[in-house]
This record gives structure tokens, sequence and C-alpha cells, in this order.
């Protein structure tokens, strides 16, 4: 990875801030350190946050559209080192990159959908019983926001959250995780440009960075002058955080597991679900949260389908995902890859047979990476190994041989909720997916796989997913507190529901 040095200094990082620290950042490519950052002590976590109050207090009267300005900026600072970061996620994390620009690209998305929200920040006018009275909502900024992300997406997550709270009013801490502080610390010198060209409307402490692991995140996530916490993970990690909150009454955005699946019909273009099945499985290494787990197939096209899958996972060119022609990257370290030695063992307790895939390759050309050839497991039935998400290029297989309801209710019995599609050109199959009595994921794609949404919508999903949403939509609700207000131009004082107060 010669020229490195190159690129972090291109993006704004210098070395006294990614040398010398604690807290090892490697390379999952060949498992060389490419950086010792320092962590922000954890006794100082209550002076950001406090820096974050101050900022609040000034940066909540700048208009709303103004704020749209710096997010404007950001947009274009994002633009501009494009490749540099999505480089640097490649590395640190290891995705190809693809895709690795790919989400730098989805950061610059989220800021073009922030700028024009920025001017749309509207409650509604509601009619009030009383004659003389008007009553109207307003979306008031909310305070600081803390956002942790997850280290398979560090930017574009940041960026969905960042964007949106900062043209909502509200100053924002990012503790990016442990294993992607690199790229978290590229995107926020993105972020740090942008304000110092906006000027002084940006107030101290409107954007600051934490850099560590559990301990900085639970003082953040306990701080009660954190209006809301924004999280990205496990769902472990969402309950522990979730609970935290709840119990001083913040407010929660909570991205957790998924166990996504794809329903192939008789009446699919397999064709197309064979490459959404490869891009869903394979892609990222499995590693996005959205990324396909489960394939439930009809019996009566299950050999023809899986024939084509199984030779294109054969195809797939694995090895270091900078270089052009990978598809698929490293597992993001040697815990992933226990954890998916450990899943497939199970499923083949469970009755499972190994179609393709999962051993550790490359280990002559590249021993310090972990290489997996994705792996696609036949299963008898949905077992319980198959409720747990596997961070990892791990696809089960299911059979049915009904209606699509039958699929749809293996789909539906994991305890997560986050993404899920359909293959099918029958209208009434697909419109039955897609109704109350079909997936009852956050998203439910028709036709495409489950990953690799875009902001446009609000992303998220339901049960154990946390049931939060985030980028699109109507998500910036979330980022603000809302007021009723009753006004009355009238001269008289009635009372709702007709009550007669001593008068
Ligand atoms: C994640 O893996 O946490 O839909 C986010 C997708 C991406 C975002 C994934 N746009 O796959």
């Amino acid at each position: 990875m010669t020229g490195l040095a190159d690129v972090f200094g291109r993006v704004g990082l210098r070395p006294v801030e990614y040398t010398g620290g604690t807290l090892p950042a490697i390379s999952p490519i060949d498992g060389t350190e490419i950086g010792r950052l320092h962590e922000t002590p954890v006794e100082s976590v209550q002076t950001v946050v406090e820096r974050a109050r101050q900022a609040f207090i000034k940066w909540r009267e700048v208009p709303a559209p103004r704020r749209g300005e710096l997010v404007r900026l950001w947009g274009e600072e994002l633009r501009a080192a494009k490749v540099d970061i999505g480089y640097i996620i490649s590395v640190e994390v290891g995705k190809i990159i693809e895709e690795g620009l790919g989400e730098v690209q989805e950061a610059i998305d989220m800021a073009d959908l922030a700028v024009g929200q920025s001017r749309q920040l509207f409650g509604r006018t509601i009619a009030s019983e009383r004659p003389g009275h008007r009553i109207m909502e307003q979306y008031h900024p909310l305070g600081p926001v803390v956002i942790i992300t997850a280290f398979n997406f560090p930017v574009a997550v940041f960026a969905w959250n960042a964007a949106l709270a900062l043209v909502c009013g509200d100053p924002v801490i990012f503790k990016p995780s442990d294993k992607a502080t690199l790229s978290g610390l590229a995107v926020f010198r993105s972020l740090e440009r942008a304000m110092a060209r906006f000027g002084a409307d940006a107030p101290e402490g409107l954007a600051q960075i934490v850099i560590g692991r559990r301990d900085q995140g639970v003082a953040l996530v306990e701080s009660h002058d954190v209006p809301l916490v924004s999280a990205t993970g496990s769902t472990a990690m969402g309950r522990d955080i979730g609970t935290r909150v709840a119990a001083r009454f913040g407010k929660r955005i909570l991205e957790l597991g998924g166990n996504n699946a794809m329903i192939v019909t008789p009446e699919a273009d397999l064709d197309m679900a064979q490459r959404a099945i490869l891009f869903g499985a394979v892609g990222t290494a499995g590693q996005r949260c959205t990324s396909l787990r489960r394939l439930i197939v009809h019996r009566s096209v299950k050999d023809q389908l899986l024939e084509s899958v199984t030779a294109a996972y054969k195809s797939i060119k694995i090895g270091n995902p900078i270089l052009p022609g990978t598809l698929m990257g490293p597992l993001i370290d040697e815990n992933a890859f226990n954890m998916l030695d450990r899943a497939i063992a199970r499923a083949t307790g469970e009755g499972g047979t190994v179609l393709t895939g999962g051993d550790r390759v490359l280990t002559d050309h590249l021993p310090g990476g972990f290489y997996v050839s994705p792996c696609i497991i036949d299963m008898p039935r949905q077992t319980s190994g198959m409720r747990e998400e596997t961070f990892a290029p791990l696809l089960y297989v299911l059979t049915y041989d009904g209606p699509v309801d039958e699929a749809i209710e293996l789909q539906n019995d994991v305890p997560q909720g986050l993404s899920s599609c359909i293959f099918s050109r029958n209208m009434l199959e697909v419109e039955r997916f897609v109704s109350v009595s079909g997936s009852d994921c956050g998203m439910a794609n028709v036709n495409i796989g489950p990953n690799g949404a875009e902001i446009g919508g609000a992303f998220g999903g339901e049960k154990e997913t946390g049931g939060d949403r985030e980028s699109g939509s109507d998500a910036w609700k979330q980022y603000m507190r809302r007021t009723t207000n009753t006004i009355n131009f009238s001269t008289a004082l009635p009372l709702a529901q007709g009550i007669n107060f001593g008068s």
C-alpha cells in the first residue's frame, strides 16, 4: 500500500494524528498496521458534549436554508475527495474500490438531499374546534446528536445522520467504529473544510469527532445533554445503547442486525435473480446490514437457479480489494472469520449441506488477511442458527413448495426485519409480498436485491433491527423537536371540549 501517506495527506490527515496512539488501525487486506490513532480520553467526553451544547445555542438561530449552505459545501468537499476517501475505505475496511467509491457517492447524495430539505422543514396547520383559533406545528432544532457508526459504512452512515442533523440545527458528535477510524477521520476532515469555507456562522464545536472504543461510546450515550443518539451496529450493541438511552428518556435511532431474504418464485426471471443474489450475498463480502442471507426458492426452479448461482460463485474473483477486477475482498478480521466458521459448523450440524465455499483462501498470498470463498448452504428447514445474523458471505437456502404465502411466512419467521425482496413477474405474488400480510421488513423490494438502497427512501427495519428510519423520506423529523402551538386571535377565551370553567 505504497502512497497511503500521500492519500492521508490529501484528505487532511496529519501523521501526528495517525501515528503514536493507542488505537491500531489494521488493514484487513493483509493485516498490516496502517495507523495508530489517538483515543479521546473518556474524561474529556463530557467537555466535548458541553462544547456541542454551546454550539447548539448559536447554530439553532442560523436560518435553516443557510445551514443547508454548509451541507452544500460539504457535498462539494466530498466530491473533491471522493477518490481518496473511497481508497481509504477500501484499505481500512476491505471493500472493493468500486464499493468504496459508491459509499462516498452515497454521502454526496445525502448531502444533496439535505440541502433541499433545509428549505422544507415544515409542520402542519390544523383546524381548531374553537372560533378565532389556529393550531400549528413547528419543528425546532433538537440539540447535539451523537452518531455511532459500524465499521462497514463509516462514511455513508455518518453522512445520513450528519447532513440531516446539521440542516435541522443540531451539532454532531461522531464516534466512528474503532475498526474504521481513519475512514471516519477522512470524512470528518471534509466536513471541517466545509465549515472553514462557510465561515463564522458555523460555531466552534458544531461538528466533533470522538475516537475510541466502547468506553467513549458509553460516556456519550449516557450523557443527559445528548437528546438523540443514532447508532448502527449489532443487535447486542443496540440493546445496550437503547436501554441506556431509554433510562434517561433520550431519543434514539437504531439500525441493527438484518437477516435479509430473497424469495424466488416459479415466475421469476432467474437470470436477474442470480445477479441480485451475487451482489446481495457476495458484495461487500456479505458485510452489509442489508446483505442477502437467506434464499427462499420454489422447488420447481431451485435446481436451475442454484446451478447458475454456484457457477457464478466459483467465478468470483476474491482478493486484494484495491486491485481492479476483484469482486470480493477480505472479512474485517479474524473474529469475523471465526464467526463464519462457527455458523457453517452449526448449520451442517442442523442438517445443512454445503453447496459451495466456506473455506479460508489466499493464505499463502495474503496470509495476514481473512479471505473466504463465499458459501451457500442448503438447509432442510429454518433452524435456530439461521435466525442469527452472521456478518459474512454465507447464504442459506430454503425450499418451499406451496403458494407464495408459504415463502413469506418463512421469510418473516426470524427476529430481524430490515430488508427483503421477491423475484416474480406475477402481479398477484408481488402485490401479496408488499401487502399487509406480506414482508414484515422495513424494506420490501420487488425484482431487485435487498441491499444497495438509495438514500431517498427511509432506511431501517422492524423488530430486532430497531424500528427506526434514517436517510430520506421524513427521517429528518427525528432530528427536530415538534411543538404544537394553539394560537388564539380572538378576544374570547373558549375552552376546548366545551368546558365551562366558572364563567
Ligand atoms: C449498512 O450496511 O449499515 O442499502 C448500510 C445498502 C446501503 C447502506 C448499507 N445503501 O446496502
